[in-house]
């Protein structure tokens, strides 16, 4: 199927197709592993698992010989793989980070409003969980967790960081999504008012870029590995972590997201 909304069709192999395939140039796994070392390296212990040797805090030895744990992934917007070659992309490197991260399929629970049936019963067919509701972005990390958040509204960031605005469990958080950095840059006209936890956060979050060659920058632009290690969190004042409110959005009329559908 193509971008241009063509219907789909059965592709049949071409004279001599298969015996002489070319193979795409995706990133090694070792990057993969890098990638994740690098980012989960950071993560502090399960608040829960701290003095236990739970499956939860289960140290598994990256490549280079540092410690790694054991992830959960959520993936947001990934948006409508069917239809769209960036999402594609975008879903064969989550594939890559989850082989590469030894992180199960079923770990993997996976979220946007713009699948159709069809892709929910392929993201299924592959292993992974797909998530009925709309949390909004409002998951609370309880363990070392990966979100994979690529290109979304900053809405979704900006409420992930405020369900877990906690020194407890935004260490455990590591999201593979767009630069805090770049955002802020970029908007700066009410970005304060409105994504008041990003705002915050660029101050003590840790930022890994990642290079993205020219040929994808649709697919992997601005995209970062963002950690928040907990020494760096004292940095801000303690009174940011007692009853932080939830985002309302009120001021913002093109917000990015999509918002649960409240019940009148
Ligand atoms: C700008 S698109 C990015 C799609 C894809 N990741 C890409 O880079 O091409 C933003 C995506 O976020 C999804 N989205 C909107 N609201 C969402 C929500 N509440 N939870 C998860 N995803 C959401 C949209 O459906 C859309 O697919």
């Amino acid at each position: 199927m193509s971008d241009t909304g063509e219907e789909w069709q059965v592709a049949r192999r071409r004279k001599g197709a298969g015996r002489k395939s070319k193979t795409l140039q995706g990133p090694p796994k070792s990057t993969c592993k890098q990638l994740l070392a690098a980012g989960s390296s950071d993560l502090s212990k399960a608040p829960e698992s701290a003095d236990s040797d739970g499956p939860t805090e289960k140290l598994e030895r990256s490549g280079d010989g540092r410690h790694c744990p054991q992830l959960d992934c959520v993936c947001y917007g990934l948006g409508s793989f069917s239809s769209s070659v960036s999402s594609r992309y975008q879903l064969a490197m989550l594939l890559l980070l989850l082989d590469a991260g030894q992180i199960p399929l079923k770990d993997c629970s996976v979220y946007d409003p713009a699948f159709t049936s069809g892709e929910s019963n392929v993201l299924r067919e592959l292993g992974m969980t797909v998530i009925t509701e709309n949390e909004e972005g409002k998951r609370l990390a309880t363990k070392p967790t990966l979100f994979y958040v690529m290109h979304c509204g900053k809405a979704l960031y900006n409420n992930l960081l405020w369900k877990n605005w906690n020194t407890q469990y935004l260490p455990l958080v590591l999201i593979i999504g767009n630069s805090f950095n770049g955002m802020k840059d970029r908007f700066v006209q009410e970005f304060k008012r409105d994504y008041g936890y990003i705002t915050q956060a660029v101050s003590v979050c840790e930022e890994r870029h990642l290079p993205c060659p020219s040929q994808m920058i649709d697919v992997f632009s601005d995209t970062a590995v963002i950690t928040f290690p907990s020494n760096s969190l004292s940095r801000l004042p303690q009174s940011t972590w007692a009853d932080p409110p939830e985002p309302q959005y009120q001021h913002c009329p093109d917000l990015e997201i999509i918002q649960r559908e409240t019940q009148s």
